[in-house]
């Protein structure tokens, strides 16, 4: 089974204890590194609710269960974000981020890669501004 068939990639990231330590570690990036102090600005104080958001989408969004519509309704990425001033450089922060946590994950090289690559898709979606 490749990455994106089925539940795979889910399966592969570690279900969603796999996803979650993701997230950690993906918000603590972005706590820490200088090029997301902008978008580090644009959420809330407390994280714990933006961490849990974006574990249960991810979950959905890797193959595995729908646990964002569950606990918090239908969700379009680029609608979500549309209130938030996204451009290229915010967009690469947030995907820097990702880089970052991804590196930390127990997972093999090639998924690592495979997730990133897929990633700028709803990251550039999620793009509203072209500066
Ligand atoms: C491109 C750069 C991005 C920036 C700067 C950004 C920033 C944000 C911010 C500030 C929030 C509000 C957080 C909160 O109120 O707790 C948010 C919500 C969210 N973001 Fe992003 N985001 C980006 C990309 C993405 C991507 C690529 C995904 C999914 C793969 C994603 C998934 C979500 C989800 C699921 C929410 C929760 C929406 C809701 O409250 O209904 N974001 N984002």
């Amino acid at each position: 089974m490749a990455y994106g068939d089925g539940d795979t990639s889910y399966q592969t990231a570690g279900e969603q204890a796999g996803v979650r330590a993701l997230v950690d570690a993906f918000y603590d990036a972005m706590e820490t590194l200088p090029e997301a102090r902008t978008i580090r600005d644009m959420h809330p104080q407390d994280l714990t609710e933006s961490r849990d958001k974006l574990a249960r989408f991810l979950c959905g969004w890797l193959g595995g269960p729908k646990l964002f519509s569950e606990k918090y309704g239908p969700i379009r990425i680029p609608v979500a974000h549309r209130h938030l001033a996204i451009g290229p450089a915010e967009r690469d922060a947030w995907l820097l981020c990702m880089q970052v946590a991804a590196e930390q994950q127990p997972w093999p090289d090639d998924f690592k890669q495979y997730l990133l690559e897929q990633l700028y898709v709803p990251a550039e979606r999620s793009r509203n501004r072209s500066d």
